[in-house]
């Protein structure tokens, strides 16, 4: 389900996909751009209807974006769902092939985040934050020391996340596809992951880091 759907209720979406698995015109069923708690009122309506339930969640996740690690990332840790980034490079940013507020402005410029038109133009100016270049600045790094690519690193920086069970790579030309696959045999080192780690760390936002506490303390007083 590529959305969350104010129109339809879930009692109609949810029973017409469970007919499709039972039919066995689908195995499984996923999710994509629902809030934590939507996802979790779908689980809840199949698990207590016998309907198929979500699998796999398919959400923007990269060094560049991490919002999803808020809510969601715990909802497939404790409900058992596999993750499937999509954006994993940021939309191209992370290939390394832009620089800081060196807006491309030739027509002839490949690349989505280079296009002149208003989507090229929306996609540069939410890319082109210091933070962003902090992060591709260590990506840059690792890859140099490593002899490997800023997009072959970002994308293994992906597949080390616990959560990851596959990455959507979306690719132009088969040039890039050339260069993105061995990311696949690239396994970062625990040090080479904190440095990434910490580049793109997320603010800490309320009620997050209360809960995390709060539990901390909690879990101490009983001695868990
Ligand atoms: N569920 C959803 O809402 C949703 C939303 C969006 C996408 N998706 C899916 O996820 C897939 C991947 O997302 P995405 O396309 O945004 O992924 P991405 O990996 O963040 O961006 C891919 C783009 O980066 C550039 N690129 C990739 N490898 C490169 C390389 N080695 N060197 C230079 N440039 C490179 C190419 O664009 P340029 O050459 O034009 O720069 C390519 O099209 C999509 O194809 C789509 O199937 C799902």
């Amino acid at each position: 389900m590529h959305c969350w759907d104010p129109v339809t209720p879930l009692g109609e979406s949810l029973p017409a996909f469970d007919n499709l698995v039972r039919q066995g015109k689908v195995r499984y069923i996923g999710v994509s751009n629902f809030k934590a708690w939507q996802v979790m009122k779908a689980l809840g309506l199949s698990d207590s209807s016998g309907w198929a339930r979500f699998v796999a969640g398919q959400y923007q996740y990269s060094l560049v974006n991490r919002d999803i690690e808020y809510e969601f990332s715990d909802l497939c840790a404790t409900e058992g769902i596999g993750l499937m980034p999509w954006g994993p490079l940021g939309g191209g940013f992370l290939t390394g092939k832009y620089s800081p507020d060196e807006r491309p402005t030739d027509p002839s410029s490949e690349g989505r985040i280079a296009a002149t038109d208003a989507v090229g133009e929306e996609a540069w100016h939410r890319r082109n934050t210091e933070r962003n270049w902090r992060i591709l600045n260590t990506v840059d790094a690792i890859a140099r020391e490593r002899g490997a690519t800023q997009a072959q690193i970002a994308l293994a920086w992906l597949r080390a996340q616990d959560l990851v069970s596959s990455v959507i790579l979306g690719v132009r030309t088969m040039e890039q596809l050339e260069e993105n696959l061995p990311a696949a045999d690239i396994d970062l080192t625990e040090s080479e992951l904190d440095r990434l780690d910490e580049a793109s760390a997320l603010p800490e936002l309320y009620p997050y880091r209360m809960i995390r506490d709060y539990g901390a303390r909690n879990a101490e007083s009983f001695g868990a």
